[in-house]
């Protein structure tokens, strides 16, 4: 094989290996971040299942979401978070699609971001057996970013078991204040004291 015959093939692998890398990344992003979004904020208007279709759009399936809504067919457009109607909803950009409807139901920075980078990986929607293998992962590490997790008998739900939290939110976490601070004596009332 030729040097720039190799440089090419490997360059071909190298490609290959990059987009296989981005679809996980973008497959964890929806089992941990973008599901759970969807199914908290949008679905109670937005599925059949859940028995209503608000604006014509069902949210529970990427194959649904594709089909477009009352107004439009571009709803999600995979890899351009720009022209996907979804992100501009959840941004509140457009004052006729402000999603959820209910300003104390918005979406936070960080949960518009987290579909944002989905869009932009191509909006995978692995199946329910790859969102669950992530799910699991996730849940084996003690300790992400996120927090930690406390070993327990178990919660109500998942989201408690499963729950993180941040170390300094925690008391167990912070220092012990072994010694408490000595009072310090006014100095005037020490000179009274050199005074008797
Ligand atoms: C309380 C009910 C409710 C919730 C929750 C809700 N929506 Fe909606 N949605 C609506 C209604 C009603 C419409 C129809 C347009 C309108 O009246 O604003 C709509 C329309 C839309 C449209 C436009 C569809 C089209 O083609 O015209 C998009 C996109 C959308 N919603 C996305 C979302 C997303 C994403 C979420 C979750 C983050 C969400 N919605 C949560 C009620 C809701």
């Amino acid at each position: 094989m030729s040097t720039t015959r190799l440089g090419l093939f490997s360059s071909l692998i190298c490609l290959a290996f990059f987009t296989n890398l981005d679809a996980n990344v973008g497959e964890r992003i929806f089992s941990l971040k973008v599901k759970p979004i969807l199914e908290s904020k949008c679905l109670a208007c937005h599925s059949e299942k859940e028995g209503k279709v608000k604006g014509d759009l069902d949210l529970s399936s990427l194959d649904k979401i594709i089909l477009g809504g009352e107004t439009s067919n571009q709803i999600l457009v995979p890899g351009k978070p720009e022209k996907s109607l979804l992100l501009k909803a959840i941004q509140w950009k457009d004052p006729e699609y402000e999603m959820p409807p209910k300003e104390n139901d918005r979406l936070s920075q960080e949960q518009i971001e987290w579909v944002k980078q989905w869009i932009n990986l191509g909006a995978p929607w692995p199946s329910l057996k790859i969102q669950t293998k992530y799910l699991n992962e996730e849940r084996s590490k003690l300790i992400t970013d996120e927090g930690i997790i406390f070993k327990t008998i178990g919660g109500l739900s998942d989201d408690w078991t499963y729950r993180r939290y941040k170390p300094e939110d925690i008391w167990a976490f912070q220092p012990l204040n072994v010694v408490p601070p000595l009072p310090i004596l006014p100095t005037q009332l020490m000179l009274s004291f050199e005074n008797l």
